[in-house]
């Protein structure tokens, strides 16, 4: 038989002992009935839970890596830049529940179309913008001050585009997540050396690093950077 419990550290999190033995990570279904991606929903105590595949979401991955402290709970503010279909997205906008929110940056009108039928439609906390990170004072009139930055955009400059966006819209004192693919920053370097740079980037900054997680097995040569903003 299957069994849900909570998750030993994180609110809104919760383990799945499936059939087989194996324990997944899920969260509760804010949409009833709606898969995002595929995931399995499993009915547990009158509530539905959707399995959270650490292969296809970073942060899954980085909880099964041994996540500290996740910044994101009940009511969160978050910003999200990067939003593709929406997988992650889902898990945060069913972890803040109703009464958070959760502003979705993309910039491929493509990818945005499949994340406004997957995702945002059936999710009242989920505000999709189409926009372009690296220019963030374009949604200036539609987003407030954030609790959290979410950061994953497989892009050159990303720790730029991450204080940019800090510097307009992170409330003081609030956290980043904040995901490296390294081959999108230079396919020579290695891995270490770049994780290495985009944190400096942040530290001359004033940021506090908290965490480093490197995502594999999950993810190849990525890294998470969980830090707060002075
Ligand atoms: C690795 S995927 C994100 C996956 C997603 N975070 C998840 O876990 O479900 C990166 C996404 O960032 C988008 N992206 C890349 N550069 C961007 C930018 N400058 N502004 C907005 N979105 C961007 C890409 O179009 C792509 O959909």
């Amino acid at each position: 038989m299957v069994v849900v419990k909570n998750h030993e550290k994180f609110q809104g999190v919760y383990n799945v002992s499936m059939e087989d033995g194996s324990i997944e990570l899920a969260t509760k279904n804010l949409s009833k009935g709606i898969a995002v991606y595929d995931e399995k929903l499993v009915r547990y105590d009158n509530n539905e839970y959707r399995l959270w595949n650490p292969y296809r979401s970073k942060l899954a991955a980085a909880i099964k890596k041994g996540l500290q402290d996740l910044p994101i709970s009940l009511g969160s503010k978050v910003l999200y830049l990067g939003s593709a279909t929406g997988t992650t997205v889902s898990h945060v906008s069913d972890i803040i529940e109703e009464k958070g929110i959760v502003y979705s940056v993309e910039f491929s009108s493509r990818v945005m179309r499949e994340f406004l039928e997957r995702c945002a439609k059936h999710r009242n906390n989920v505000i999709p913008i189409l926009a372009d990170a690296r220019k963030p004072e374009e949604y200036l009139n539609i987003l407030e001050t954030v609790d959290v930055i979410y950061l994953d955009i497989a892009q050159p400059e990303q720790a730029k585009v991450l204080i940019e966006n800090a510097n307009l819209y992170l409330k003081k004192g609030g956290k980043c997540l904040f995901f490296i693919k390294a081959m999108s920053i230079d396919a020579t370097a290695k891995p270490e050396d770049i994780f290495k740079k985009e944190e400096a980037l942040l530290i001359q900054e004033g940021f506090e690093i908290i965490e480093e997680i490197r995502l594999e097995p999950y993810d190849k040569d990525h890294e998470m950077i969980l830090c707060r903003m002075g």
